[in-house]
């Protein structure tokens, strides 16, 4: 079996429906949405019907969604935008020690900058405590970010439950739900959510698209400045292709969202048990329930992790070590250093990633594979001690 793709929290395959939507903008409907003729139009009616339908999939309004350039952008909108605008009401934010760089480094420059930044621990499943957030809480917190659900160890955070407690303590709430949309319901007034980060290409839409959702009414300045596209969050000529790519991949998630979870979490509980089955002395990396319905996270004694991604590679499974975004840089993840591993458990440490588009037979030939390339990497380690 040739190319099986488990690495889909890195990114996805484009769904065949959303390219065939995206390509009249690219080819016919080229206009800018901000043109007055006929081209223009046709762009920004399909501006306004994907922003509906991104909408939709979050139980938002049509005018508290903005397009941006993705995951990471609306990231530092929301952030740096209600520190920006709240500067003056407080200094204090508060996140969680596992959150992505894109949220992470934007709490660190707001540092630099005199903000006081609290950074929650995770317990051995990578949760937060809602203790630990109640007393962080002060009068002068502005706003608490703490991600959906995490990239690499596929932990849920009760979202609906730290929502209230920020309202409840006067500050606003911005959730990371880049890896959850599409893979867990999401209701922005139901969760208590004022802000809300949305990726393309986590959810078989293109990439270098994004949204974010920003309740009516929540203080938020500019970090872009331009043309005041996007009302004045995020100037720039919208990506039309982008933008009806991401709305077609939310249309399509939220039609058959229950189907995917129960279909994907299917596949995950297969792989998790065959790995458990095969293989001694593995560990599972986050939560056992409260996980996203397409993450496997194993640590594996005496093996490097890259060693082995590289071997699943000559097999022709394409995983990851931790997440995609740090897999470059030979540091041990700090999410899996925050869940209490030790630096070596770390390195050892596979993320195996599905979507709706894997299937039985790819697990089945995963299972086939991996027990043996374990065999042959632990049989060289000088870690390894068979009992
Ligand atoms: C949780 C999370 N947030 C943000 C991002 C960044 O998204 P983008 O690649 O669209 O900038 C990622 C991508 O890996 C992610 O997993």
């Amino acid at each position: 079996m040739e190319n099986v793709y488990l690495d889909n929290s890195a990114t996805t395959k484009v769904d065949e429906r959303v390219i065939d939507e995206m390509l009249p903008y690219f080819r016919t409907y080229y206009g800018n949405a901000s043109s007055l003729h006929s081209f223009g139009r046709d762009a920004s009616n399909a501006l306004a019907s994907s922003r509906q339908r991104v909408a939709e999939i979050i139980n938002a309004r049509n005018d508290e969604v903005i397009f941006t350039a993705g995951g990471t952008e609306s990231d530092n909108i929301a952030i740096l935008g209600v520190a920006k605008a709240l500067r003056e009401k407080g200094d204090h934010i508060i996140t969680s020690s596992i959150e992505h760089p894109a949220v992470l480094e934007t709490c660190e420059s707001l540092e630099r900058s005199g903000f006081e930044v609290t950074y929650l621990p995770v317990d051995d499943k990578g949760m937060i405590s809602l203790r630990d957030l109640e007393d962080s809480l002060c009068e002068r917190t502005i706003l608490v970010t703490v991600m959906h659900a995490n990239n690499e160890i596929g932990t849920i955070q009760p979202i609906r439950e730290i929502g209230k407690m920020a309202h409840e303590h006067g500050a606003l709430f911005h959730t990371d739900a880049v890896q959850s949309l599409g893979k867990l319901p999401i209701d922005v007034q139901r969760d208590n959510i004022d802000l809300l980060s949305i990726s393309g290409h986590k959810l078989h839409g293109p990439k270098g698209i994004g949204a974010l959702f920003i309740k009516d009414g929540t203080p938020i300045k500019p970090i872009i400045y331009g043309g005041g596209h996007e009302r004045g969050l995020r100037s720039s000529t919208e990506n039309i292709p982008g933008i009806v790519g991401l709305g077609k991949a939310c249309d399509i998630s939220k039609r058959d969202l229950e189907k995917d979870i129960r279909y994907i979490s299917g596949l995950r509980d297969k792989l998790i048990k065959g790995i458990f089955d095969e293989i001694p002395k593995v560990r599972l990396n986050g939560h056992p329930e409260k996980r996203l319905c397409n993450n496997v996270n194993m640590s594996f004694e005496a093996v490097e992790g890259e060693a082995l991604v590289l071997a699943l590679d000559r097999a022709g499974i394409a995983s990851s070590t931790g997440s995609a975004c740090s897999s470059k840089k030979s540091k041990a993840s700090h999410v899996l250093l925050a869940i209490g591993l030790r630096e070596v458990t770390a390195y050892g440490s596979l993320r195996l990633s599905l979507s709706r588009m894997n299937t039985v037979e790819e697990i089945d030939y995963v299972l086939e594979k991996l027990p043996d390339i374990m065999s042959k990497l632990r049989y060289m380690s000088p870690l390894w001690m068979e009992e």
